[in-house]
């Protein structure tokens, strides 16, 4: 499947913990748009949907979130839980979201600006995508 599991490097002092994430570095793409999430309600589920052409990074940078990923052939469930792991997420990849926790902060690196285009919104589209190509 389309994903990757990234562990990010963490610079940790006396002083706190500081994680960098650079374009074609921990982030195998250009980043072109920076977007999180927040105030997300415990009982929440986003996401449902894949992407024709866009790559992701998605970090949890407070509390823990669970993503499921299904290429329409296998599922995985991925719980992000800290701010130093991060899930890289490729194009033609369901993905869902839940089980958000408490102040959960979820960060998301995209190698492209919006384009609503880019959605596949339907997972029987999805499927039918995938048959295709
Ligand atoms: P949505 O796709 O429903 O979020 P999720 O995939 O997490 O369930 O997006 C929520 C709204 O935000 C929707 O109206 C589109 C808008 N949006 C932007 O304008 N720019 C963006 O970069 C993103 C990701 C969403």
């Amino acid at each position: 499947m389309n994903y990757k599991l990234i562990d990010l490097p963490v610079f940790e002092d006396e002083r706190g913990a500081l994680v960098p994430l650079e374009s074609m570095a921990e982030v195998p793409f250009e980043i072109k748009r920076v977007y999180f999430m927040y105030n997300i309600p415990t009982s929440a589920e986003r996401g449902f949907h894949a992407h024709k052409n866009l790559q992701q990074v998605v970090v949890c940078l407070r509390g823990a979130c669970k993503f499921i990923l299904d290429d329409g052939f296998d599922k995985q469930e991925i719980t992000l839980d800290r701010p130093n792991f991060g899930l890289y997420i490729g194009n033609n990849v369901w993905r869902e979201m839940k089980d958000f926790s408490e102040n959960c902060i979820v960060l998301v690196l995209a190698s492209d600006h919006y384009f609503e285009d880019d959605y596949i919104r339907d997972y029987n589209t999805f499927r039918a995508t995938l048959n295709k190509s």
